[in-house]
């Protein structure tokens, strides 16, 4: 049985990350021309919104791995610009939407990666570097596969291995850019469980999810984008209107109360022949 935790929509929490009028840009293409987006402490957040939308543009500036061109992004109140990358990589950890492995790693080799950001120049490899990597491996099931090459595993154990890489960074804040791509539904909750877990223990959750359903019985906060642009933000409950999704994905439906949490389930009309 998956242990679904209805999540309650949080009230205060200083902001812990907060883009102000961000100009978000690749060197072409311009994604957000002045986006304002804030993640609370404590809170567990759920970007959704259409493909191309600007959501993991979203994700890397608040990781500082795409700096604005104008407006600011801050991580505790101070710009993220300024703040050093590894200082910042031991506060923020980013699951990207998709990386690729060095060759010939092994899951154990590329888990302990995830410590780098808090070695120092001359640090050896300590206890809690250890404990930080087996806690991540038992936490996604993957202490059986330690010594196996990454490029031998199926998509879903390859997915879990970034989200241990992820999880052995020990940050406050995690990003994870759909966590649960390419993994069975059974896995996806184990998954979403684990994070609600994090997030109970005092971690500030940041997902982008494609699951409405999903969102609504995880987030307390929810951001909808669209355009590079914030729609609204809010509790699931207050947000998700069949008039939204309408609105943001261009798709008819009814919202009804998820049987079992209660929470919004959105759940397409018919437009063509199913
Ligand atoms: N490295 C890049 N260089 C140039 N343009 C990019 C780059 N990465 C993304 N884009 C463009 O920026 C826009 C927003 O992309 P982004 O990846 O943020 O979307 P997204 O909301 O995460 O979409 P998806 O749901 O498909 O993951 C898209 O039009 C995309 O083509
Ligand atoms: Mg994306």
């Amino acid at each position: 049985m998956t242990d679904i935790h209805p999540t309650t929509p949080g009230e205060g929490g200083a902001p812990r990350l907060e883009a102000r009028g961000a100009h978000l840009a690749y060197e072409r293409r311009t994604v957000s021309e002045s986006i304002d987006a804030s993640v609370r402490d404590g809170s567990f957040t759920v970007i959704v919104g259409p493909n191309a939308c600007g959501k993991s543009t979203l994700l890397r500036a608040f990781a500082r791995l795409l700096t604005p061109r104008s407006g600011s992004v801050l991580l505790d109140g101070r710009d993220l610009a300024r703040v050093p990358a590894k200082e910042a990589a031991r506060t923020v950890g980013l699951l990207p939407q998709s990386s690729q492995a060095p060759e010939g790693i092994t899951v154990g080799e590329l888990v302990s990666r995830g410590r780098y950001p808090h070695q120092g120049l001359f640090r050896q490899w300590s206890e809690a570097d250890r404990d930080a990597v087996a806690t991540a491996l038992a936490e996604t099931d993957l202490t059986d596969l330690v010594d196996v090459p990454v490029d031998e595993l199926s998509g879903g154990q390859r997915q879990r291995v970034w989200v241990a890489t992820a999880l052995a960074q020990q940050t406050s804040v995690l990003l994870l850019d759909e966590p649960t791509t390419f993994l069975d539904i059974a896995h996806q909750y184990d998954l979403l469980d684990l994070f609600a877990r994090l997030h109970a223990r005092g971690t500030t959750v940041v997902a982008v999810l494609h699951d409405l359903a999903q969102a609504a019985r995880y987030a307390t906060d929810l951001i909808v984008m669209r355009d590079g642009e914030v729609v609204v933000t809010g509790s699931p409950a207050e947000v998700l209107t069949a008039e939204l999704v309408e609105r943001v994905f261009d798709l008819p439906c009814v919202v009804v109360p998820d049987p079992v949490t209660g929470t919004p389930l959105v759940v397409p009309r018919r437009r063509g022949l199913v």
